[in-house]
């Protein structure tokens, strides 16, 4: 009976400490694509990439769909700061999805385009 309880008892405590083992390990080796770095966001190193690979095809000086030029940094601070930007990609009810026919960006796209906004949209 006492062995009984033992056992029981065993398996209950390793129970509790496996679970907290897991809790020690780094964040950053489970979920690698948790890290995105929005400190000191670039127009010229993190934007303009995103714009040129996803959007510029449909939203470039000459050719501007929906009336949207996103080419140079000019032209993107007008829907960075109405934003329309940010509202589009995030897929916010009141705008357009976008990029149009293809799947959302990736978030951590987003958030540099957030953040940049955030910060007055620089041209920097
Ligand atoms: C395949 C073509 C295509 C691609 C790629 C595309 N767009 Fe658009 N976009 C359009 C069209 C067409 C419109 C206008 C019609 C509409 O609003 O749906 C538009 C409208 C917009 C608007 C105005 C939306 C509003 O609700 O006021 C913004 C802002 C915009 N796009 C940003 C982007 C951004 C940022 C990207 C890249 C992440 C992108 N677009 C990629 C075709 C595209």
């Amino acid at each position: 009976m006492m062995r009984r309880i033992f056992f029981l008892f065993a398996t209950v405590l390793l129970g509790l400490i496996f679970p907290v083992s897991c809790y020690y390990d780094s964040e950053e080796d489970l979920y690698p694509q948790v890290q995105c770095d929005t400190s000191n966001v670039s127009f010229a190193n993190d934007i303009q990439p995103i714009l040129t690979n996803s959007c510029l095809s449909c939203h470039n000086a000459f050719s501007s769909q929906g009336d949207v030029d996103l080419e140079g940094h000019a032209a993107v601070v007008k829907y960075a700061l109405d934003g329309s930007l940010v509202g589009s990609v995030q897929h916010d009810r009141g705008y357009s999805a976008m990029p149009q026919g293809t799947s959302k960006l990736e978030i951590c796209k987003i958030e540099k385009m957030k953040a940049w906004v955030n910060a007055g949209a620089p041209n920097n």
